[in-house]
């Protein structure tokens, strides 16, 4: 007899169930996209222990038969696929018949459905992929999963979960992130102390970002909608005489992006607060991430990533899901197209929305560790960590992925918002930055904070109360985000600087102060990429040549990059071997700045080739040699301007792509909005 055998179905399902449940927010995942394919618009998740004890998922969608109900919980049994070729165009998010068949095999599950048509319901325990009963059932329409005691049945599974605590933020993470995409549902997740989750359904998505994350966060993100014909369907043409002509030619469709982006204000340490949703489902995706980090380039400092979120919407044949046993990754038919329309939509919106940062959000405005957006109510969760604790080491929330840093779900208690009705400038609180940190704070706290908080008592003077309905609010917070942009700073009208290094302006809108520094920095980036794009950098021969003493390795790095200097002004030539003579640069350039700007470009050239592979992005060479003689050539703090340059620099300021942030990313402008002197001299 030979060696090979069929394995008996319930070992099958369980070696399924290894890849496609590894801890309570699998099967949540499992179970909720069940209940969206079966059409629910109520979803009620109840968790205990984590999740670990219990998981309880009622749904109000189509239900099933008896006949139904018990080929479910057969291997490949699926109503949402036929034929091999509706593999190529799925709408559901479920096509496999696995989940579950293998979430039974280990648990202790229960189902209980109806259509809502037959006399009676069903219902269907099982263990450990065992049919135990098969019963009547007095149900409602619609389905209901308990499963309890997750993995009795496989002791090595259930040694790796993690704390009730955390494989309660994991669920969290997941009913929210299907909330967010589905606001005309309602969603409500609850454990056996606390609601975490209550969604009812609303008319948007802001609303719903309202709902679940609060006025705080919807007020730091902006929205987006973007939409671009496709030229040809995803598969390739079939050869001609392939085509049947009787079949009517494929619209290709379009492709549809709407969504939120964070102000360059808002940043965040990694990048679990970008979420992607590609036809209603939640996906992460590298190439994404690369289109999104590449939209914020030269916005926001290279260690940050903003917060995004990204509902696309394409023909189903435009993308493959089947290509990860969770399913939360896909492949793109038109993979560079997609890239480019998401990096150059999102670019745009930013461009458009020229948010101005406010004080208070600035002041904020250093990456944070709290990595993720989340439900306010989860830091009261029973044994999570204290608000304000910082959780650097916290594991990751993944679906399921061996790599480490695919891991775009991680949650961690939300810091507790700064100041409430205060006047956010304190001394101790600014951030450091390149000039006399002391003498700022104490001007600007000299300028700025109200010596008492005095409150005469009548009902004028009292704080503008907002109504609870997050329809008004959400259109509130909208109206703000609308009016306070940095379109007007063309025509602010400068009164002075401060310190020779800020300058004070007024507009309509409130009062601004400009880091002449950065603000000219901006100004000279884009001028210098706009020059080398069409070769007009304009280059000045020094009197002396230059001569810069490098490091062997640093020979080596810029022998890499001198063609590029080249062509940014400079005229460099080796001069003993380790001497480099510069006898021309680029105009505005010069002495000690220019030697420090050759030492800084060649040194984060050298870190980055360190990184990377050899065949370093000539774009990011570009906008690095770009912003570094921004840097080195822009006026300094500690320099005194008159009207007339102040009023150039604004202006100037004004004409540019993002004049909200540095090449580095340090905010610009500050807006000290009208609204928010009223509403701190108590006027409003
Ligand atoms: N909540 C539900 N309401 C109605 N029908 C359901 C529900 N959950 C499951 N079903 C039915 O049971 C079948 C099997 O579900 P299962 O999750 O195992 O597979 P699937 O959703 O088809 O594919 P996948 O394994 O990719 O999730 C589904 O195709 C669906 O017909
Ligand atoms: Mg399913």
């Amino acid at each position: 007899m030979g060696r090979i055998r069929i394995l008996p179905d319930q070992v099958a399902n369980q070696i399924a169930a290894g890849e496609v449940v590894d801890r309570p927010a699998s099967v949540v995942k499992e179970l909720l996209e069940n209940a969206l394919d079966a059409g629910a618009r109520r979803i009620r998740v109840e968790v205990e222990a984590g999740g670990r004890k219990l998981i309880r998922i009622s749904d109000d969608g189509q239900g099933m038969n008896r006949d139904d109900a018990l080929l479910a919980f057969e291997r490949h049994a699926t109503s949402k696929l036929r034929t091999a070729n509706d593999l190529l165009s799925i709408a559901t998010l479920g096509f496999r018949g696995e989940a579950l068949p293998s979430i039974a095999s280990v648990s202790r599950l229960t189902l209980e459905t109806s259509t809502g048509e037959e006399a009676a319901g069903t219902r269907v325990e099982i263990a450990g992929g065992k049919i135990l009963h098969v019963d009547d059932a007095a149900v409602p329409r619609g389905t209901t999963i308990t499963v309890a005691d997750l993995f009795f049945n496989v002791p090595a599974r259930r040694k790796f979960l993690r704390a009730e605590s955390t494989e309660l933020a994991h669920v969290t993470a997941l009913v929210t992130h299907y909330a967010l995409v589905h606001p005309e549902m309602h969603f409500e997740l609850v454990s056996a102390t606390h609601t975490i989750v209550s969604a009812p359904p609303v008319t948007r998505t802001a609303e719903r970002i309202y709902q679940i994350f609060g006025k705080e966060t919807l007020g730091a993100l902006l929205p987006m909608a973007a939409e671009t014909p496709l030229a040809h369907s995803g598969l390739p043409a079939p050869p001609p005489w392939k085509v049947d002509p009787e079949e009517p030619v494929r619209d290709p469709g379009v492709m549809r992006l709407t969504g939120f982006f964070s102000k360059p204000e808002l940043q965040k340490l990694n990048r679990n607060s970008i979420y992607i949703f590609v036809n209603k489902r939640i996906i992460r995706d590298r190439l994404l991430l690369h289109a999104i980090t590449e939209a914020y380039r030269n916005v926001i400092p290279p260690t940050s990533f903003p917060v995004v979120l990204l509902f696309l919407e394409m023909p189903p044949e435009e993308v493959d899901v089947n290509v990860h046993p969770a399913k939360t990754e896909v492949r793109f038919r038109q993979q560079s197209l997609i890239h480019d329309f998401v990096r150059d939509s999102l670019r745009m919106a930013l461009v458009k929305a020229r948010p101005a940062a406010g004080f208070l959000a600035a002041l904020d405005a250093q990456p944070t560790a709290s990595s993720s957006l989340m439900p306010p109510s989860t830091s009261a969760l029973p044994g999570a960590p204290e608000p304000g604790f910082v959780q650097q080491d916290s594991e990751p929330i993944a679906f399921q992925d061996g790599r480490a840093d695919a891991a775009p779900f991680q949650l961690t208690p939300r810091l507790p918002s700064a100041f409430p009705g205060q006047l956010p400038f304190g001394v101790g609180s600014l951030n450091a930055r390149s000039f006399d940190q002391k003498a700022w704070g104490e001007a600007a706290a000299a300028l700025f904070t109200p010596a008492k908080t005095e409150n005469c008592g009548s009902s004028d003077c009292s704080e503008v109360s907002y109504e609870k309905n997050p329809a008004t609010e959400t259109a509130q917070v909208e109206a703000e985000q609308a009016a306070e942009n940095l379109s007007h700073l063309g025509s602010l009208k400068p009164l002075g600087q401060l310190r020779e290094s800020f300058i004070l302006a007024t507009g309509d809108d409130g009062l601004w102060i400009i880091d002449q520094h950065v603000a000219h920095e901006r100004v000279l980036f884009e001028k210098i990429l706009r020059d080398r794009q069409v070769e007009q950098v304009q280059r000045q021969r020094l009197l002396m040549p230059l001569l810069v003493e490098l490091k062997p390795e640093q020979m080596v790095i810029f022998a890499r990059i001198a063609e590029e200097l080249e062509r940014n002004g400079f005229e460099v030539e080796p001069f003993g071997p380790q001497t480099l003579a510069v006898k021309a640069a680029p105009v505005g350039l010069e002495g000690v700045e220019l030697e420090r700007m050759l030492g800084e470009v060649i040194e984060q050239s050298g870190a980055e080739m360190g990184e990377t592979k050899q065949n370093e992005d000539l774009e990011a060479l570009r906008t690095r040699i770009a912003a570094s003689l921004a840097c080195h050539s822009a006026i300094k703090v500690n320099t005194p301007l008159d009207p007339a340059k102040m009023e150039w620099l604004l202006g100037e300021l004004a004409k540019t792509e993002h004049p909200t942030n540095c090449p580095h990313g340090r905010p610009i402008a500050l807006l000290y909005s009208w609204k928010e002197i009223l509403r701190a001299f108590h006027r409003i």
